[in-house]
C-alpha cells in the first residue's frame, strides 16, 4: 500500500486572485486538503494494523474515515484542476452539446448548479452517471453525503465555509459567481470525454 500524498496545486497560490485570493488558497490547499490526505493515511493505517492483528474494534470508524478523508482528498484533487487563471467563458464542442441535451441549455445547467452549490454544506458536483448515461447536478454535504453511486464527478465547487469565507463572508452567492470566472471548461471537458468513452 502506497501512502496518498497532496498533489501540488496546477498553478501559483496567488493565480486565482482577484476571485480566490492567496490566503485562502495557501490554507485551503495547504492545511485543508493536506489534513484529508493525512486522515486518509492514518485510517488505512488502521484498517491494515487491525487486519494482521485481528482485532477489527476500530476498523468501522476507521472505514468512515477513509469515505470522509478520501472524499475530501479526490474532490480537492478535481477542484483545483478544475480551475485555471486562463478560465472562464463558457463550455464547447461535445461536453457543450452534452449539457444542452441534459439540461436544455447551458443556462439551464448553471442556473441548476449555482442552486446546488447554495443549497450544498460541502460541494456541488457536476457528475457523469453511467447507469442513466446522463450528466446530473448533485448536491453534497462534508464530502461523501448525496452522492449517486457509480456517478463520476466531471466538475467539483467546494463551498465549505474555508473555501471563500475570509474572501467574502456570508455572500456565498458573490463566490460562487466569481467560480466561473476561472472555471476551466477545457478540464471538464476532458474529464466529461474520459468517462463517458468508458460507457459509450
Ligand atoms: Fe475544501
Amino acid at each position: 500500500m502506497t501512502d496518498h500524498e497532496l498533489p501540488p496545486l496546477p498553478y501559483d497560490y496567488d493565480a486565482l486572485e482577484p476571485h480566490i485570493s492567496e490566503q485562502v488558497l495557501t490554507w485551503h490547499h495547504d492545511t485543508h486538503h493536506q489534513g484529508y490526505v493525512n486522515g486518509l493515511n492514518s485510517a488505512e493505517e488502521t484498517l491494515a494494523e487491525n487486519r494482521s492483528n485481528g482485532e477489527f474494534g476500530s476498523s468501522g470508524s476507521a472505514i468512515r474515515n477513509v469515505t470522509h478523508n478520501g472524499c475530501g482528498h479526490y474532490l480537492h484533487t478535481m477542484f483545483w484542476e478544475n480551475m485555471s487563471p486562463e478560465g472562464g467563458d463558457e463550455p464547447s464542442g461535445d461536453l457543450a452539446d452534452r449539457i444542452e441535451e441534459d439540461f436544455g441549455s447551458y443556462e439551464g445547467w448553471k442556473g441548476e448548479f449555482e442552486a446546488a452549490a447554495k443549497n450544498a454544506s460541502g460541494w456541488a458536483l457536476l457528475v457523469y452517471d453511467p447507469v442513466s448515461k446522463q450528466l446530473r447536478n448533485l448536491v453534497v454535504d462534508k464530502h461523501d453525503q448525496g452522492a449517486l453511486w457509480g456517478s463520476h464527478p466531471i466538475l467539483a465547487l467546494d463551498v465549505w465555509e474555508h473555501s471563500y469565507y475570509y474572501d467574502y463572508g456570508p455572500d456565498r452567492g458573490d463566490f460562487i459567481s466569481n467560480f466561473f470566472e476561472v472555471v476551466d471548461w477545457d478540464d471538464v471537458a476532458e474529464n466529461y470525454q474520459d468517462v463517458a468513452s468508458t460507457y459509450e
